[in-house]
């Protein structure tokens, strides 16, 4: 099979390639480089053994994607590309709608025009809005309380559109829960630029020394320990579900919707004792309010994706954090 990956320097994305090519897929990967380091797919060759063929290309640069549907085959499309810092997304909108959506609407016609219909696309979560119940399963209502999450949810809607337009387009979305974790090798994992939103890269760079303590955003939340409960998922297991969504969808046209999640909630502090005993470091940390827009609690029914694609989480946290630390404590200044 023949794979455009965009996106795919960044931190799914680079993940999933390894994967491809273990199975011994052909890819092209197209990346703008603005969240990531094309270093990333250096070392996926080391891991592999196998060359990447990158191509420094936006999405928002018609001519330069016509160029390359006209240099390669694809069979299929797995778009990661897109910025996602829900703060950031407030503060710019504009740039937001235009990157993701323009960017995905581009995509789109240069796919539609050569005749390339299959997508897999990265959405999140955060379309489920603040569910009323968990565990969340795929038909649950969507919404979004910010930019980010909009563009999530109107690229959901644009490619239903598009098999409802065309039948012979075959959709699949792809919605992950909280990826966490690196390759095993130590040799790939989450690089985030400037202070990291996230949980997990914040306890990391507390961890190899890079910021003082960890701020706990509440802990007067209706849970167990009062503070924010999700399902943390290894991004290995989470690549591993877009091998597996190729495999089985490939060929059967429609539009496929599934959570990836491990179907387990862990508190901030249930992550920070893990990350304690993975590592062998004392967390610093304080707890402060909550952070706007955070939810209680969010955790995925992943029963779909293992009934129809035979696809279910293998790692847990202890192995999570293990490869978080591995990464981190070999490169505690990321890809540079
Ligand atoms: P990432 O920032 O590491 O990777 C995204 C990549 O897209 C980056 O390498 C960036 O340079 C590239 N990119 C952005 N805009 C581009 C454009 N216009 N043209 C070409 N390349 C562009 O993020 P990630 O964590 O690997 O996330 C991948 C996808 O998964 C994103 O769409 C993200 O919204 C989605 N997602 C991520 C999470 C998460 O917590 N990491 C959760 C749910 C969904
Ligand atoms: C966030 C985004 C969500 C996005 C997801 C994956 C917000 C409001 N939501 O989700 O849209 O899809 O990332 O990119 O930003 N926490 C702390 N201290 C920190 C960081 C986080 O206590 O420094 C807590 C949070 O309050 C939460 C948990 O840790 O309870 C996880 O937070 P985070 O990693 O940011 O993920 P989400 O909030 O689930």
């Amino acid at each position: 099979m023949n794979i455009l990956v965009t996106g795919g320097a960044g931190y799914i994305g680079s993940h999933t390639c390894v994967q491809l090519l273990e199975k011994g897929m052909e890819l092209v990967v197209v990346d703008n480089l603005s969240n990531s380091s094309q270093e990333s797919l250096k070392r996926v060759e080391e891991i592999t053994g196998r060359k990447v063929i990158f191509h420094k290309i936006d999405l928002l640069e018609r001519d330069w994607l016509e160029a390359l549907f006209r240099d390669y085959e694809f069979d299929a499309v797995i778009h990661f590309a897109g910025l996602k810092a829900v703060g950031e997304s407030v503060k710019i909108p504009l740039h937001y709608y235009r990157n993701n959506v323009s960017g995905t609407i581009n995509l789109c016609e240069t796919m539609a025009k050569y005749d390339v219909k299959t997508i897999v696309f990265s959405s999140s979560a955060t379309v489920y809005g603040e569910p009323e119940k968990v565990p969340i399963t795929e038909d649950f209502p969507t919404a979004a309380y910010n930019p980010y999450g909009r563009t999530k949810l109107f690229i959901e809607e644009i490619l239903k559109d598009l098999y409802t337009s065309d039948n012979k387009w075959n959709v699949v979305l792809l919605r992950y829960f909280n990826p966490v974790g690196a390759h095993e090798s130590g040799k790939i994992g989450e690089d985030p630029k400037g202070i990291p939103n996230n949980l997990m890269p914040f306890i990391s760079q507390v961890a190899v020394g890079r910021r003082k303590e960890l701020v706990v955003f509440g802990n007067d939340y209706p849970t167990p320990d009062g503070t924010g409960v999700r399902d943390y998922i290894h991004v290995v297991d989470l690549a591993a579900g877009h091998v597996k969504a190729l495999e089985k969808l490939i060929g059967k046209s429609g539009v496929h919707i599934y959570n990836l999640g491990t179907g387990k909630g862990y508190s901030v502090l249930d992550m920070v004792k893990a990350f304690e005993k993975a590592s062998g470091v004392k967390i610093n940390y304080r707890i402060a309010a909550r952070r706007p827009g955070d939810i209680a609690e969010c955790y995925a029914d992943p029963g779909k994706a293992f009934r129809e694609l035979n696809w279910k989480t293998e790692r847990g946290i202890e192995k999570m954090c293990a490869d978080t630390w591995r990464w981190q404590s070999r490169n505690p200044n990321g890809y540079e």
